[in-house]
């Protein structure tokens, strides 16, 4: 080729790549990275970089999945129900569609020995604990335990308050998979100090135990729950009525940046098929749960489901909206009781949308594509619960909802292409961005006053407070991203944050601690070839008083 020919081809091929470039879109969406539970790795390491001993790969890499006595049975529980229900779990098809955690919850302990080793109810559970585990693995799934962070149960029942070290010793020794910590009888405990004796303990035991901690909300655990557990209650308990399903829902919507693979928001587990709401409700409470990417503990008696039930639990299209393996956590995209939440799947252009009617009268609700990141054309929609393609839609999709109705739709759309150049990322639309306690600002600092860092006021930039994160499709054109990163000098000397980069989720920067009387500093980070760049400010498991974290002219360059 003629170095003429050779110029204009290559100006042709940029032209053409640039056409759709950059736009402007007002959404936001959002998350956070795999951060390692059970002590096995450190604060702020990611799994891609623990020791080759680390188990936390693969622990709770996507939200649990399984199954649970207390919604249905309470106290009422013992050996041969719960063999059964192993075997139901099989038969059904449910431990095939991933729940393969079953779990005890309060009432299967009496007693504490000389020793102080727990004691399983003799009557209710004859042939012991390592028993039922075992048979438990036999049928190919995994077995979980509740105890309680205070000196009692909620049901009375010896609590693990000064028996953490030998209670997670004897749960290793029983070949226990899950451990779910309650929260009754605390008095004058600090939660993320208690929780903290029994993650170490559990880490000490050596064997890998999903941590579930359940205090309710109380204390702020979607703060302290990364560094010291794989999930945390965000509310109270669940009841099997609509309205309190709802308050669940509302309250773990608004906390989406703080969790991810390794460490997710717990609304708690699934009333789905114990008989309080409709079918149409139970599919909504479904769908709510599989787009907050929660855990889903089913909370039924499985043997004897309705087929109603299982086609609501074995909804394999929702699961995979839940399971994902991006793990990012839906987010509001607009209304309020009527309205729009979606989250960003792994693969390219995907989205998963669930439209909801919270009123108690029909009412239109409606996605734009702008409103999940997309960019601007057709998108293919496709309706989960009827298991069809709905077909090509321009700009957006609407639908007619019942009250208390839901459509969950998987979107497969256009990703907005960034200019060649180099752009502010300010300017450019993001896929998702979720903020600790509200929205990222373009070009202001988190309170909406103008950046400043280190004296110096910026025009550019994106405001945040951990923790935070932001994604954006670059599509393998860039090969840079350049920042001036630090703590808002509107705080003064507070704030403890982590930035960090992630390029196809790779570690690719990580500031290590950042304090408010640290100097800001420039980073410029190599982004050949890659794909998803997400840019994440973790709170270091303190509080957020004064986490206001500036991503100063924060550019991509890009071909
Ligand atoms: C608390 C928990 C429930 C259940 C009961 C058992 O209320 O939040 O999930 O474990 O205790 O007593």
């Amino acid at each position: 080729m003629g170095s003429q020919v050779k110029t204009l081809f290559v100006t042709a091929i940029i032209a053409i790549l640039a056409v759709g470039c950059g736009g402007e879109s007002d959404n936001s969406l959002s998350l956070q990275e795999p951060w390692c539970g059970n002590g096995m790795c450190e604060f702020g390491e990611f799994c891609s970089v623990c020791p080759d001993d680390c188990d936390c790969k693969t622990l709770a890499a996507t939200p649990p999945m399984g199954w649970n006595s207390w919604n249905r049975f309470g106290c009422d529980i013992d050996e041969a129900m719960c063999r059964e229900t192993a075997d139901a779990m099989v038969e059904s098809g449910m431990r095939d569609a991933g729940y393969v955690y079953l779990n005890l919850d309060d009432c299967w302990q009496t007693d504490r020995s000389r020793d102080g080793t727990i004691i399983a109810d003799p009557e209710r559970f004859p042939s012991g604990i390592p028993a039922l585990a075992d048979y438990v693995h036999s049928r190919g799934l995994k077995f979980g335990l509740y105890t309680c962070a205070g000196t009692e149960t909620c049901q009375e029942r010896p609590g693990s308050a000064g028996y953490e070290e030998i209670d997670a010793r004897t749960y290793a020794e029983w070949e226990v998979d899950y451990v779910k910590v309650d929260w009754c009888n605390t008095e004058g405990m600090d939660a993320r100090t208690q929780y903290g004796i029994m993650r170490d303990a559990l880490a000490a035991s050596g064997r890998p135990m999903v941590f579930s901690i359940c205090n309710w909300g109380y204390f702020q655990p979607h703060i302290w729950g990364p560094y010291t557990g794989h999930l945390w209650r965000t509310t109270g308990d669940i009841a099997d009525s609509f309205v309190r399903m709802l308050y669940n829902f509302y309250i773990t919507q608004s906390l989406p940046s703080f969790a991810g693979p390794g460490h997710w928001n717990d609304p708690d587990m699934l009333e789905v098929g114990n008989g309080g709401m409709s079918a149409e409700e139970y599919r909504t409470h479904f769908s709510l749960w599989a787009i907050l990417a929660a855990p889903l503990i089913a909370g039924n008696d499985l043997r004897e489901m309705s087929g109603e039930t299982r086609d609501i639990l074995l909804n394999r299209e929702v699961i995979a909206v839940d399971q994902d393996p991006l793990g990012i956590p839906g987010l509001r995209v607009s209304g309020s009781l009527t309205g729009v939440w979606a989250r960003p799947l792994a693969r390219e252009g995907a989205r998963a949308v669930v439209l909801f009617n919270g009123l108690w009268f029909p009412a239109q609700v409606k996605v734009r594509w702008s409103d999940v990141g997309l960019a601007e054309g057709e998108a293919q929609v496709r309706d989960l619960w009827q298991h069809r393609e709905l077909g090509p839609y321009d700009q957006g999709y609407g639908a007619q909802l019942q009250p208390h109705q839901s459509v969950m739709l998987l979107v497969t759309g256009k990703e907005h292409a960034p200019c060649s150049g180099t752009t502010y990322l300010s300017d450019y639309p993001w896929m998702y961005a979720a903020n600790g306690e509200g929205v990222v600002y373009r070009d202001l600092n988190t309170t909406g006053h103008p950046i400043t860092l280190g004296e110096r006021a910026y025009h550019k930039g994106l405001g945040v407070l951990a923790s935070s994160v932001i994604l954006y499709h670059l599509g393998g054109r860039c090969t840079s991203f350049a920042a001036d990163i630090g703590i808002d000098d509107e705080v003064g000397e507070a704030g403890t944050v982590v930035f960090q980069v992630l390029a196809d989720n790779e570690l690719v920067y990580d500031s290590g601690l950042m304090t408010g009387s640290m100097e800001p500093r420039s980073i410029r980070v190599p982004l050949d070839g890659v794909h998803l760049l997400k840019l994440m400010v973790a709170n270091t498991g303190d509080s957020l008083y004064g986490d206001h974290a500036d991503w100063a002219d924060t550019t991509i360059t890009c071909q």
